[in-house]
């Protein structure tokens, strides 16, 4: 395969942020009653903000109407917010700089594809936005992964199909994998067997290692 363009997620891939949306969703789900675990926000890496509510509130079958969704919604998110307030360049997950760094440098496009609506704010407090030549987030789409409308878009926004998507969510890898996108999982083996390939960070990872593993082996 010839490669032309990386999409990356955010949450995860880029930064560790999935411990504040799981701090963010526990205490608003113990406010309500509901024991939520490290397993069930597992289910929710990748999923939009309402769909990890809705999933939330199913867990102790609570129904609640739309304006009080929309509160709920809000409310973890501000949360949330206050939680990344300090985030910075020191919080890029280790390897991600370097290897966007390593990809312009050999012509390939790079895109963001994440679910979060705030991926613009977080991109521009660790300082790479400008390193992206596409962004499609959650203030763009309208289905979770994994649908993959998400990396479609940014394929369709970096103008290619030859795209690799990097992923540390089982369902943003099934997204990636549903795209028609060759899919590198970000994390554990198991979890993410669903990838075509998985390491456990992107520390050290450069262009060069990505083109060997694109390369079909020699018989
Ligand atoms: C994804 C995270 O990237 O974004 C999910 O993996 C999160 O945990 C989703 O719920 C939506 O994020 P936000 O920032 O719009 O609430
Ligand atoms: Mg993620």
């Amino acid at each position: 395969m010839r490669i032309e363009a990386c999409i990356f997620d955010l949450d995860g891939v880029i930064v560790d942020s999935a411990i504040f949306h799981f701090e963010a969703w526990q205490y608003l789900a113990s406010n309500l009653g509901i024991e939520f675990t490290e397993k069930h926000n597992e289910q929710l890496k990748g999923v939009g903000r309402l769909d990890s509510l809705k999933f939330i509130l199913e867990l102790e079958n609570i129904e609640k109407d739309e304006q009080e969704l929309k509160i709920l919604a809000s409310s973890k998110n501000t949360h949330y917010l206050q939680l990344i307030e300090s985030l910075g360049e020191s919080d890029i997950l280790p390897g991600v700089v370097d290897l966007i760094k390593d990809l312009k440098a050999n012509n390939i496009k790079i895109g963001l594809g994440s679910a979060s609506k705030n991926a613009q704010p977080i991109l521009h407090k660790l300082g790479i936005f400008d390193q992206f030549d596409a962004i499609i987030d959650g203030t763009h789409t309208t289905e979770s992964k994994p649908h993959p409308q998400v990396f479609l878009m940014g394929s369709k926004a970096l103008g290619t199909s030859n795209v690799v998507v990097f992923e540390d969510a089982r369902k943003g890898v099934a997204a990636a994998n549903s795209a028609g996108f060759f899919s590198i999982g970000i994390g554990n083996q198991i979890e993410l067997d669903n990838a075509d390939f998985v390491l456990p960070n992107l520390a050290g990872f450069t262009f060069k290692n990505l083109i060997n593993l694109l390369q079909p082996v020699d018989e």
